[in-house]
């Protein structure tokens, strides 16, 4: 590897910064934290990465807790002087103006007022990896403040977090036999996930009647069971039809299907079919007369 090249990529990571709170052999104390993270769900588990050299890892190797304050956007001093400067030379905790204090309720480390996070971890363990080392943390009390805004930490500079990116859909206006069909598949799921098969010949596309109750055509589809493997479940949906797939390239096409004011979000997964043998219940369909066999076939 080029190490040029990697310790100017690694400032392309994007991280917040915690303030890493501990109370110990060297006294109260604080340090900025950017390689901090939430590792499991139950039980709650914090990992914060931390250098053997600093007072905060004498501190919390010696009473086994340890605060995470996840900084807010109006913290960068505090941030600044928590990372650029150690306990042992000066007590960041008293420099005036920069920090004010939540009480702690089940470790003696101070914790950090004016933070978007606050956690008390009990240490469960250490592991030295590479140039530092892994400290891991239960979560003993947390709290959180809405009204705050994290510190986004990339390139060695401070950043807010920017505006809401969201998730491209193609938005498909369908009339509401259309609509009522997918939505009763869905079963007030917020995503319904479908798996189908695309057949174009000319122009049209094929369909099928979906079952014997309904004058609703669509292409053939299946909804999977989460965690299956889709071109096989595809398969086994096809068996009796007549109808295969050709190949095991998936083509996504991520709807939002609208019918005056209701929505339904649908997630295609469709492979290209090919007609093997005769087929019942099928017809061929312009995709463009039809607003969601256009937004599958294109
Ligand atoms: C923005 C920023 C992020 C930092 N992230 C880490 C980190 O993830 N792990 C680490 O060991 N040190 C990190 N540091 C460096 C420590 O905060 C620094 O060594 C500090 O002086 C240690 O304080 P202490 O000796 O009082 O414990 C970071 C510093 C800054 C400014």
């Amino acid at each position: 590897m080029n190490r040029r090249i990697a310790e100017k990529a690694q400032r392309y990571f994007t991280t917040g910064i915690s303030l890493v709170t501990s109370s110990g052999p060297h006294g109260q104390n604080v340090m900025a934290a950017e390689w901090t993270m939430q590792i499991s769900y139950k039980p709650m588990l914090i990992a914060v990465f931390i250098h053997e050299g600093s007072a905060t890892f004498e501190n919390i190797k010696k009473t086994k807790e340890f605060g995470i304050n996840v900084s807010s956007e109006g913290q960068t001093m505090a941030v600044n002087i928590a990372g650029g400067y150690s306990r042992r030379e000066i007590d960041k905790l008293k420099v005036k103006g920069f920090f004010e204090f939540l009480s702690s309720r089940k470790i003696k480390s101070p914790m950090i007022a004016g933070c978007i996070v606050n956690v008390e971890c009990k240490l469960v363990t250490m592991k030295k990896l590479g140039d530092h080392t892994m400290v891991v943390g239960r979560a003993v009390t947390i709290s959180y403040d809405e009204t705050k805004k994290p510190l986004i930490y990339h390139s060695g500079r401070y950043f807010r977090i920017g505006s809401i990116i969201v998730p491209f859909r193609k938005v498909v206006n369908v009339d509401t036999v259309t609509f009522n069909w997918f939505s009763i598949q869905a079963k007030n799921k917020f995503v319904l996930k479908c798996v189908g098969l695309i057949i174009k010949s000319n122009n049209k596309i094929l369909v099928l009647k979906q079952t014997k109750n309904t004058p609703y055509l669509t292409i053939p589809f299946t909804v999977p069971k989460r965690g299956t493997k889709y071109s096989k479940i595809l398969d086994f949906y096809l068996k009796k039809s007549g109808l295969s797939t050709i190949n095991d390239t998936p083509i996504l096409k991520r709807l939002t299907l609208k019918n005056k004011k209701k929505i339904q979000r649908i997630n295609f997964v469709l492979f290209e079919g090919r007609i093997k043998s005769n087929i019942k219940n099928h017809t061929w369909k312009f995709s463009k007369l039809n607003p969601l066999l256009h937004a599958l076939s294109n």
